[in-house]
């Protein structure tokens, strides 16, 4: 090895030692003559001191050295002298003394600061990524990427479950977003199509009979992307036979509990975690995957807004609508412009528009009460309304008038936007929970079809079986999802392990004969020889990751992430292929045109 030490390891105990350590120049100071360097390499970061009085040779290697130059360093360790040690640095208590140094490579001045977490532009970020993951904050997320994918496996080997490898090349299994294709050169005119996850194959395992499986498995989709989205990602994707809803659960909360203590014992959660229906989440929050770590609930004030003269509240229930509110504690004194934000942040969800009630006085009376809506109602009314959202003198309540799906979805942007102004949520606090009893079914106006809530293969409740015949709308799910600090962690069902009931609901689908023979015909048959009842659970790995590390977005927490546009901007992938290749797998462009002959080759 070129070192003896990894840069971090070294400690008090250590003073005395002679060690030789190799890394990158994160910072360089220059007192009094003397050059302090912080060098780092993937432990983290330790301080070496070239001091031309002890060693002068040593001293004029370090005159040329810049950020990120790659160099050894050998040299003893001592005590930082009283006063100059560095608390923030685990290795802040000593330094090194170099008695040689050797410049391995010189580095041209990186694009952007490293030794800085300094926000950049994210073309910069993922076009130099291999700088971009030598900032120690990626690093240490790469870290704890690779903590919790090695717990997983420990915990759920130690529990019996093996881990399957499924291939990438298969064909088309309905997760409700596009496939990503793939043409065969040996089957003209043939197309495979990357996994949108191994929901098949994994129910196919458990035909196999394995019981237990889970695999770290890449998924692809193409989708619109979000900060929580990538076209491809990582799933701890995880299937069991013979269990029943409530045991996977129960699985899932052991291992967070315990994958938390272990990898972020800093970070808490909260036991046991609450279990809401899929109603109940919506009527209180607005979202199927809420924040709990904060209350501001919506609470139905439609009886009450129904009675008074305020034709945008009586119209609304009238014609089928809500009217909810929520309470945000002491804003009474947001001013128009601030309002007006708020405003706009309910149109971009859908419905007309938000009223707004400052309660500005020293009491909530009418009089005191700034609100568009105040001459229609009456104090009565207003005290009815304050008591519903239990506000009070200095509250600010925002109150929305129009379908009910669109209230909730205007009224649980705005929760989740006033608990970020108003710092509510605990951001050391993971406030995991599960959502369950969902629909089975919802029915598309686009398609005008019934669309799988989840995805095809999710069970019925037994009891709900018979409204298959009768009101597919109000047949319920053995569907669960793992929510936390409002982000969708993971999603999973209790699977149907019957031909003719999985059948019944593919044709449900609007699938025709030919179709459910065509796409699904394996599967079915699959299921004639003896498939036992199973059920299982997808994790979004990334999201997982990117919540441990306090990160807004899975991008940092993916060694190589694509863009919005799903590009990788360093590769330049997709790019334009040689016409060769076109021609070998029997494809031609639509439009030639658009391919630039620079870019012909990959
Ligand atoms: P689902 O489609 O809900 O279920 O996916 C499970 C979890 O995967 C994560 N996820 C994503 N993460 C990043 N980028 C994406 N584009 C993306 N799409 C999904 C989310 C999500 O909760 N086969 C079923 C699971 C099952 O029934 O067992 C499935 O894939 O965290």
């Amino acid at each position: 090895m070129l070192k003896s030490h990894s840069c971090a390891e070294l400690r008090k105990k250590d003073v005395g030692r002679k060690v030789t350590l190799a890394g990158w120049v994160h910072r360089r100071r220059d007192h009094g003559g003397i050059a302090f360097i912080d060098l780092r390499d993937s432990s983290g970061i330790v301080q070496v001191v070239f001091n031309p009085q002890i060693w002068p040779q040593a001293y004029q290697v370090a005159g040329s050295l810049r950020h990120e130059y790659v160099i050894q360093v050998v040299g003893e360790i001592v005590s930082r002298p009283e006063g100059t040690e560095n608390p923030k640095l685990a290795t802040g208590e000593i330094e090194v003394i170099v008695e040689k140094a050797v410049i391995f490579n010189a580095s041209e001045t990186p694009p952007f600061y490293i030794n800085e977490d300094i926000e950049i532009e994210e073309s910069l970020c993922l076009k130099s990524r291999y700088l971009y993951l030598r900032r120690p904050r990626m690093r240490d997320n790469i870290v704890l990427r690779h903590r919790v994918i090695k717990f997983i496996r420990d915990f759920l080997d130690a529990r019996g479950f093996i881990e399957v490898e499924t291939p990438i090349l298969i064909k088309s299994t309905p997760e409700g977003a596009r496939d990503y294709l793939v043409p065969s050169r040996l089957n003209p005119g043939k197309f495979y199509a990357l996994p949108q996850s191994p929901q098949q194959l994994k129910q196919l395992l458990m035909v196999a009979g394995v019981e237990k499986y889970f695999q770290i498995a890449k998924c692809f989709r193409d989708e619109d992307l979000r900060a929580d989205r990538q076209p491809e990602f990582t799933q701890l994707d995880l299937e069991m036979s013979f269990v029943e809803e409530n045991d996977i659960l129960q699985l899932m909360e052991e291992l967070f509990t315990s994958l938390v203590e272990t990898v972020r014992p800093e970070m808490r959660v909260l036991r046991p975690f609450p279990r809401f229906s899929y109603g109940e989440v919506m009527e209180r929050y607005g979202t199927d995957k809420p924040d709990v770590r904060f209350g501001l609930e919506l609470k139905d004030l439609s009886d009450i807004a129904a009675q008074t003269d305020f034709a945008v509240f009586r119209s609304a229930v009238a014609m089928g609508g809500r009217v909810k509110g929520i309470c945000v504690p002491g804003c009474a004194h947001y001013s128009r412009r601030q309002l007006d934000e708020l405003i706009s942040l309910a149109r971009t969800c859908g419905v007309e528009g938000l009223t707004t009630v400052s309660l500005s006085g020293e009491t909530a009376a009418l009089d005191k009460v700034k609100s568009a809506a105040a001459k229609y109602l009456t104090s009565a009314q207003l005290k009815d309304i304050c008591d519903r959202l239990e506000a009070r003198p200095g509250d600010l309540l925002l109150i929305v008038a129009a379908k009910p799906e669109l209230a909730d979805k205007a009224l649980g942007e705005l929760r989740g936007e006033m608990a970020k102004r108003l710092g509510l949520a605990d951001a050391n606090l993971l406030a995991l929970a599960f959502v369950v009893d969902f629909p089975l079914l919802e029915w598309s106006e686009t398609t005008g079809c019934w669309e799988s809530m989840h995805h095809p293969f999710t069970a019925p409740r037994q009891e709900d079986i018979p409204l298959l015949d009768t009101e597919p709308a109000k047949a319920h799910a053995h569907h669960y999802d793992v929510v936390c600090n409002g982000c969708e962690l993971g999603s999973g069902s209790i699977r149907m392990h019957k031909r003719e009931l999985q059948e019944k609901i593919f044709k449900l689908l609007g699938y025709s004969q030919e179709e459910i023979e065509g796409r699904f015909g394996h599967f079915l048959t699959a299921l004639e020889y003896g498939a036992p009842p199973h059920g299982g659970i997808a994790i979004g790995l990334d999201r997982l990751v990117m919540l441990l590390a306090g990160e807004q977005t899975i991008r940092e927490v993916i060694a190589f992430p694509k863009n919005q546009n799903a590009v990788d901007v360093m590769f330049d992938a997709p790019s334009y292929v040689d016409k060769n290749q076109l021609d070998e797998l029997n494809l031609k462009l639509k439009h030639e045109i658009l391919r630039q002959p620079q870019n012909d080759r990959v």
